[in-house]
């Protein structure tokens, strides 16, 4: 009788393979899930205490996922092997397996042990929520909210409990916070719903118009920390990032000094610069954003012809655009490295991974080494729906969602361009 290997050992064979492909492949996206420390979005590589809160329930659930995924996968390669089918291409049937029904001990086993283990997730989750909502003392209180598709930042220098007493600070795009301080957030949206999500410093928490949400962030070191909006909010979701810059103590103080200063009147030195502040007040621009000190309700005044705002908060306040590493809800570097080969030119300034770098001009200071990237700013001034997808014509009530074409000529923008570079 001629012996040619069984369909049912080959059907054996196929199905061990694929499991055992499946498993390793498994366990691979696994590990390589936790090795992927620097990448910008990781939520496995903790950075700040919140963050770690959060660590220390994944890690024991992965854990306890991971026995019950060898479990698992052993009894099913057990089970495809030991119980193949043992028919034959010649049809020599065996035995019909034994028939059972019912077992006790086991149906009860297998209720029971899933219960007890989702029981303790349940209960570690529900402290990790309860530590997250812990307030700590001595923190820094920050009001967050979100806009379509930028953040805007209110600090209570103070600690008056209120974001708009004199000191307090409003910036825009970039975070800067002091590192081993805790932060309390204050998360809120002026349009629709948003999520704040820095997952280096902690997980999520969504942005609801007229709603106010605790949050808190702590950075160990200082560092730039991204985040990405994680709630679809229209057309430029995918460009509404979010980083937080955390420095030293000290250089939080020099930080909050500066950003208390009304924006920089352009040195008579810089006369692209004055020029670009008499475009600013004269062009739409002032329609939208502030330059606190040069358009403000008290001071704008539209027969010296500086136009008052129209839609105040709507747009980033620019008072200090050129101490943020970025713009255009942080998509865009507004500061690169020098050039390694000529280090009189600048670097590539779409490198995301540098975070647009502002040296010291972060604290009102010589961005040197690194540089303004009048090209980009430029680029963006030209044309900002082509640069970020935005609903740049009014809609039925009148409103703009994002930054519209102003069809600036090419000189207006090289004199806002180094207008922004000198608010420092
Ligand atoms: Cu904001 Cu999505």
């Amino acid at each position: 009788m001629s012996r040619r290997p069984r369909r049912s050992v080959l059907i054996t064979i196929m199905q061990v393979v694929a499991l055992v492909g499946v498993g390793v492949l498994y366990v691979a996206l696994i590990i390589n899930s936790f090795q992927n420390g620097g990448k910008p979005l990781t939520t496995l590589t903790p950075q700040g205490p919140n963050a770690q809160t959060i660590q220390n329930l994944v890690i024991p659930v992965f854990a306890v996922a991971g026995v019950v995924f060898v479990l698992v996968f052993a009894a099913v390669l057990y089970i495809i092997v030991r119980f193949r089918s043992r028919h034959t291409d010649e049809g020599e049937d065996e035995e019909f397996p034994a028939q059972t029904h019912g077992n006790t001990v086991l149906e009860i086993g297998w209720t029971i042990l899933p219960a007890v283990i989702l029981a303790a997730i349940a209960v570690g989750t529900v402290i990790t929520i309860i530590n997250l909502e812990k307030r700590e003392p001595d923190s820094l209180k920050v009001q967050v909210f979100g806009q379509q598709w930028w953040w805007g930042y209110k600090y209570d220098v103070n600690n008056d409990g209120s974001f708009d007493s004199p000191g307090d600070i409003t910036t825009a795009t970039e975070m800067v916070i002091p590192a081993g301080r805790p932060v309390e957030l204050s998360i809120g949206s002026n349009d629709v719903i948003h999520s704040f999500w820095i997952p280096g410093l902690n997980g999520k928490k969504d942005a609801v118009p007229g709603e106010q949400h605790f949050w808190k962030i702590q950075a160990d070191e200082p560092g730039v920390y991204r985040g990405q909006c994680t709630e679809y909010c229209g057309l430029s979701h995918a460009n509404m990032r979010m980083l937080v810059r955390a420095v030293t103590p000290d250089q939080y103080d020099a930080w909050v000094k500066n950003q208390q200063l009304p924006g920089r009147e352009p040195s008579a030195d810089n006369p692209d610069a004055v020029a670009g502040e008499a475009v600013f007040k004269a062009q739409l621009c002032s329609s939208c954003h502030l330059v606190r000190g040069v358009n403000d309700a008290k001071v704008a005044d539209p027969a010296k012809g500086v136009k008052s705002l129209l839609q105040s908060g709507v747009a980033p306040d620019l008072t200090h655009f050129a101490t943020r590493g970025t713009f255009a809800g942080s998509i865009f570097n507004s500061y690169t490295p020098q050039n390694p080969d000529d280090p009189s030119l600048p670097g590539n300034p779409a490198d995301v991974n540098l975070a647009g770098d502002p040296g010291n001009a972060l604290y009102g200071g010589d961005s040197t080494p690194y540089f303004f990237v009048k090209y980009t700013v430029g680029a963006w001034l030209r044309n900002p729906p082509a640069m970020k997808p935005a609903y740049a014509k009014p809609d039925a009530d009148g409103k703009l969602r994002g930054m519209p074409n102003l069809g600036l000529t090419e000189q207006q923008i090289s004199q806002l361009t180094a207008y922004l570079e000198s608010l420092k």
